[in-house]
């Protein structure tokens, strides 16, 4: 059985298969009315959303099916304490496919790991956001026509933003792409992020705190919202929240086929102003987000099997020291890390990716 949990969990080609899904719904959407009927979707949101959610349930209900869920940790029993786990496996008794969002690092995997049907993760804490790069993916291909050879700035909060992990993850696969990460020091890209996807892929990219100086050059320009909620000083947060401000005056010396995106919801990183803008492609990328949550609904229920991968060497005698991860709050869940660099006994935790470099032989 196949589950998303990460946007490397689909290969180049099974991305191309869901875009090539989605450009036919959005052709012939009437094909598509009863693909799901009789199927149920669970929409597990531990946390708020607008777009994921609705666009997972608008998206169901577009394909003939039927949609159960919570919008709230405080209206399931996850109040009461049930663990991701139990919850995962009721939920199975109950609908065809899970779509999870959860602020715990690692907790829609945990629910792949205990459920009997599909899980999508719908963005877990800090850490992955995969259907929301299905969203940018299929904006960029249909306003750029390809996904290499393309200068794409990231502007924000590089350091909490799951989107722009994933969307990274994601464009490392396509030749010629670069990156240009413009944040204010404290919120730079994670290094394991840089380490490990960038680096050991010679992709080129530069770091930078000047959104304006950087503008000439870019293809895409991906701005993120400062994320309030996920700052562990509320003091921090107020310094950095307007750090960027996209206005029709940035914009005098950006190409004129640049492709703005943003995850939304804004705050006030990009005025209102940039709207009217022709390259402001947001909200184009909101509607493509429901049409690439159709192609992998349909996709996943086909019952595929997982691909074989290499699992690698795992060590269970390491602990995370994510205060995010989900191991921390989950009843019994074992520790387990998974080696990524054996010669620098470099170990990374299975749920939420951090780091722990194993001492002695
Ligand atoms: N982009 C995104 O994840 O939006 P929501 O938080 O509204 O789902």
């Amino acid at each position: 059985m196949r589950s998303l949990i990460n946007i490397l969990d689909f290969s180049v080609e099974e991305l191309y298969a869901l875009m090539d899904t989605a450009n036919d719904i959005i052709a012939h959407p009437e094909a598509y009315c009863e693909r799901c009927k009789g199927k149920k979707l669970a929409t597990l949101f531990f946390e708020p959303s607008t777009r994921t959610r609705l666009s997972f349930e608008a998206a169901m209900y577009e394909l003939g099916g039927h949609v159960i869920g919570f919008s709230e940790a405080q209206s399931s029993s996850a109040a009461k304490g049930e663990s991701v786990a139990d919850t995962a496996k009721v939920i199975s008794c109950y609908a065809d496919i899970i779509a999870m969002r959860h602020p715990r690092d690692g907790a829609p995997y945990v629910a792949a790991l205990n459920a009997s049907i599909p899980v999508i993760n719908a963005g877990d804490g800090g850490h992955n956001h995969p259907t929301q790069t299905l969203a940018d993916l299929l904006t960029i291909y249909r306003e750029k026509g390809r996904f290499e050879n393309l200068t794409v700035g990231l502007c924000g909060d590089l350091k909490y933003g799951r989107t722009v992990h994933s969307l990274i993850s994601a464009l490392s696969r396509y030749a010629g792409v670069k990156f240009v990460l413009i944040s204010p020091e404290e919120l730079k890209l994670p290094s394991y992020v840089k380490k490990e996807v960038l680096a050991v892929q010679n992709i080129p990219y530069e770091q930078t705190d000047d959104l304006e100086a950087a503008m000439p050059a870019l293809d895409i320009l991906y701005m993120t919202r400062i994320q309030r909620e996920r700052f562990p000083d509320p003091e921090e947060y107020e310094r950095l929240k307007d750090s960027y401000i996209l206005t029709p005056d940035k914009l005098k010396n950006a190409k004129p086929d640049l492709c703005i995106l943003h995850p939304l919801p804004r705050v006030n990183e990009i005025s209102v102003a940039v709207d009217k803008d022709p390259r402001a492609c947001y909200f184009k990328q909101v509607a493509n987000g429901k049409y690439m949550r159709m192609a992998l609904i349909l996709k996943l229920l086909e019952g595929m099997d997982e691909p074989e991968r290499e699992v690698g060497e795992i060590a269970y005698d390491l602990k995370c020291e994510n205060p995010r991860c989900i191991v921390q709050t989950e009843q019994e869940l074992p520790q387990a890390f998974r080696c990524t660099n054996r010669e620098r006994k470099i170990y990374r935790c299975v749920y939420c990716e951090s780091k722990q470099i194993l001492k002695g032989d």
